[in-house]
């Protein structure tokens, strides 16, 4: 929900709606309209903002229903910072507060829009965007990207779900493990009230017909923009081998590589169904794939080599789509993946932490900040990259001795940001 108790009208926003729709006063905004005037007059405008930041495409704001919401509905298509949750809300039935929040939009346009319309600046000075809650859903260095993480009820996924939330995507969570989704979710609430969309879905990525339901639910949002495909196992039984049991092998590559594939077929389907020229898809190998360990899992090895391999040629097969796709290759980390199988064994513990130069395993958080760079647009030029986030791990001869370097604390375990 966008909309908060908070969001009074001011003149900031009244403003807005005056410049852009043409009307004489600010206070002409708030008495003698109806509502379905005020819409149609918004709805106008913002297709002209979208002029003017050069994105514009056509609204069908001619001949509009009569009715409230079915304006609304021509709102929310021409502006995706609006969701259908702000288009039911009892809100909308108090004129002072549409108007305030169609001002609010209003400013985030005409922001966009800085440089190209002096009217801009008018409006800016007088900004005073803190009130609205609106605001951080529009901005961030994922605003208005659809994004949906595999594997995101823990670890990397939801600390990812969290920056990703927090920078503005819209982000769908999805895990095998409904239980724990609903926990993370509500932790992503917890951490970012503002967030523009958090939603769930519980999918085994190893099952075809999962994943493609899942990336095709998000052709209501306006289609897939980034895809995390992060979930994956490393089983106990996985050994050498001699040892490694044949099921859990294939268990692993369904998960771990078909998981994955999945994930990017369904990805690129999307993309062209949504005509997407600017995506990016990030899939989690590991620093096994790049360096060998006399401590064996096999099958997860293997499964790690494949994901980097296959990154690797997508990104180069649809270099001219535009669509990036980018490996994240992390080191040991402090998650259940791996704590909970080195358990309180010391010495199993011991023979990971001698080879950080920074004496300390990584962190979920540290994985994720390298994730949201490359779901970014600042990342336009990396593709079919290796990112390893490893603290100099892979690079490293002889590590130093001394105390291990401090870890920054997982924002899953803290209250707020
Ligand atoms: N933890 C490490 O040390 C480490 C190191 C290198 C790479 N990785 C990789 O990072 C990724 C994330 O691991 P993590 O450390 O956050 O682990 P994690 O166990 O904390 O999280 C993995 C998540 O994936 C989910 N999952 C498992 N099977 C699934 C399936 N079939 N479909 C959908 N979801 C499923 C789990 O429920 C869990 O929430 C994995 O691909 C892992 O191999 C982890």
């Amino acid at each position: 929900m966008l909309l908060t108790s908070h969001l009074t009208p001011n003149r900031t926003c009244l403003r807005a709606a005056q410049l852009t729709t043409g009307l004489s006063t600010p206070s002409s905004l708030t008495s003698g309209y109806s509502e379905e005037s005020m819409a149609s007059h918004v709805a106008y405008a913002i297709v002209s903002i979208r002029h003017h930041t050069k994105t514009y495409r056509t609204v069908p704001v001619v001949g509009l229903p009569t009715r409230l919401k079915p304006q609304l509905k021509i709102l929310y298509e021409s502006y995706p910072a609006l969701s259908p949750h702000t288009i039911a809300s009892p809100w909308f039935g108090n004129k002072a507060y549409l108007y305030t929040y169609l001002g609010h939009v209003l400013v985030d346009g005409l922001q966009d829009a800085r440089g190209e319309d002096e009217r801009c600046d008018d409006v800016l000075v007088q900004s005073n965007r803190g009130e609205a809650a609106m605001s951080t859903a529009t901005k961030g260095r994922l605003a208005g990207k659809n994004a949906i993480i595999t594997g995101g009820a823990g670890g990397i996924g939801l600390e990812t779900s969290i920056l990703f939330a927090n920078e503005g995507a819209n982000v769908l969570m999805a895990d095998i493990s409904g239980p724990a989704l609903e926990k993370a979710k509500a932790k992503v609430l917890q951490l970012v009230p503002n967030a523009s969309k958090v939603e769930t879905t519980i999918c085994d990525v190893s099952k075809e017909d999962q994943v493609k339901s899942m990336i095709e639910s998000l052709d209501a949002w306006g289609g897939l923009d980034v895809i995390f495909n992060n979930a994956g196992i490393m089983h106990a039984q996985d050994d050498d081998a001699v040892g490694t049991p044949e099921a859990i092998w294939d268990l692993t590559m369904s998960i771990n590589v078909k998981g994955v594939w999945f994930g990017c077929k369904h990805a690129v389907e999307s993309f062209r169904r949504n005509k997407k020229n600017k995506t990016s898809v990030i899939n989690t190998a590991s620093v096994v794939a790049l360096v060998g360990s006399a401590t064996p899992q096999l099958a997860y090895t293997a499964s790690k080599g494949a994901v980097l391999a296959l990154t690797r040629e997508l990104a180069i097969v649809h270099a001219r789509d535009g669509y990036r796709f980018n490996n994240l290759c992390p080191a040991p980390l402090n998650t259940p993946l791996l704590q909970d199988w080195l358990g309180d064994d010391k010495p199993k513990r011991a023979r990971r932490e001698i080879h950080f130069p920074t004496g300390r395993f990584g962190e979920a958080v540290e994985q994720a900040q390298a994730v949201l760079f490359l779901a970014s647009d600042e990342a336009s030029f990396v593709n079919g990259h290796d990112m390893v986030v490893d603290g100099g791990m892979t690079k490293a001869y002889v590590t130093p001795e001394g105390q291990p370097c401090a870890a920054p604390t997982n924002n899953a375990l803290k209250n707020e940001l």
